[in-house]
C-alpha cells in the first residue's frame, strides 16, 4: 500500500548494554560512516545513563536519538523512573514503548503501553510501539490475535492526529536474540495484517502513512530481503546494533 509515502526507519535498541565511553565510541563511527544517508531516518536508544552525553554528540547531525522506556506519570515519588518529559528535556526525539522484554520481565501490560503512550505524544516524542507473538502463540496459530489484542489496548483513544505521529515495530518473541529471524513472507503477512488493522481503525489514507519497522535478529544480510516486502518499512535492530560495521551495513542495505 503506496510504501513511497513512508521514509524507511532504522532504529538500533541497545538494550542493557555499554558504558559512557563505550556508547560514544560507537556513535562516533556511526556518525563517521553514515552522515551521507539522508534517505533513511537512523535512531540509536541508548541506556538512561549514555542520553545526555549522546544527545549532544548528535546535534546536528542525521541520526536521532531514543530512550528504551518511559514512565507515563510527569514527575512525582516514583523511585526508578524516568519521565517522557525527563527524555524530552535530555534530548531525545523517539522512545520505543511496550518492547517485549518489557513486557516480559517488567510486567508491561497493554494499559501501561497506552498510558506510555499517551505520555510520550504530549511531550512530544515519537513512540515506537512494539507488538508481537511468542512462540506458542505463532504455534498455536494465535499469532494474529495476539497482536489485535495488543493493537486495541495500545492503542485505545489515540486520535487520527496522534496516530501519525507512531510507528510501529512488529517482533515476533520467537525471533528476538535467537537468530531465528521470521521469513520475509511471514513478516509482510503480519505488517499487512497490522495495517489492515490501522486502515479499520483510523481509514486507509491514514494507514498508508504509518511506518511499521520489523525486528528480531535483522542483520546485514537479511535487511534487504525484509525491505522488499511492501508493509515493511525499516527495522528495531537489538544485538547487530551495538556494533559500527553491522548496524552501518544494516541501514546501507536497507536502501
Ligand atoms: P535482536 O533484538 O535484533 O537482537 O533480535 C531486536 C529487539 O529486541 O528489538
Amino acid at each position: 500500500m503506496n510504501k513511497g509515502l513512508r521514509r524507511p526507519i532504522i532504529a538500533g535498541n541497545w538494550k542493557m548494554y555499554k558504558t559512557v565511553k563505550e556508547g560514544e565510541e560507537l556513535v562516533n563511527g556511526l556518525k563517521r560512516e553514515l552522515y551521507k544517508v539522508t534517505d533513511v531516518d537512523v535512531v540509536v536508544c541508548p541506556p538512561f545513563t549514555l542520553l545526555v552525553n549522546i544527545s549532544d554528540m548528535l546535534l546536528e547531525t542525521n541520526i536521532g536519538l531514543g530512550a528504551q522506556d518511559t514512565f507515563w506519570e510527569e514527575e512525582g515519588a516514583y523511585t526508578g523512573e524516568v519521565s517522557a518529559k525527563m527524555l524530552k528535556d535530555a534530548g531525545c526525539q523517539y522512545v520505543i514503548i511496550g518492547h517485549s522484554e518489557r513486557r516480559q520481565f517488567f510486567d508491561e501490560t497493554d494499559e501501561s503501553v497506552n498510558k506510555k503512550i499517551f505520555a510520550a505524544l504530549k511531550n512530544a516524542l515519537t513512540p515506537i510501539v512494539c507488538v508481537g507473538e511468542n512462540l506458542s502463540e505463532r504455534e498455536k496459530g494465535i499469532a494474529f490475535d495476539v497482536i489485535k489484542k495488543q493493537l486495541d489496548g495500545g492503542f485505545k483513544g489515540v486520535s487520527e492526529v496522534d496516530i501519525e505521529k507512531i510507528v510501529i515495530a512488529y517482533e515476533p518473541v520467537w525471533a528476538i536474540g535467537t537468530g531465528k529471524v521470521a521469513t520475509p513472507e511471514q513478516a509482510q503477512e503480519a505488517h499487512k495484517y497490522i495495517r489492515g488493522w490501522l486502515s479499520k481503525a483510523y481509514g486507509t489514507d491514514i494507514a498508508c502513512k504509518i511506518r511499521i519497522q520489523y525486528g528480531g535478529s535483522v542483520k546485514p544480510d537479511n535487511i534487504k530481503g525484509l525491505m522488499a516486502n511492501e508493509d515493511i518499512d525499516g527495522a528495531l535492530v537489538g544485538g547487530a546494533s551495538l556494533k559500527v560495521e553491522t548496524f552501518t551495513a544494516i541501514v546501507m542495505n536497507s536502501r
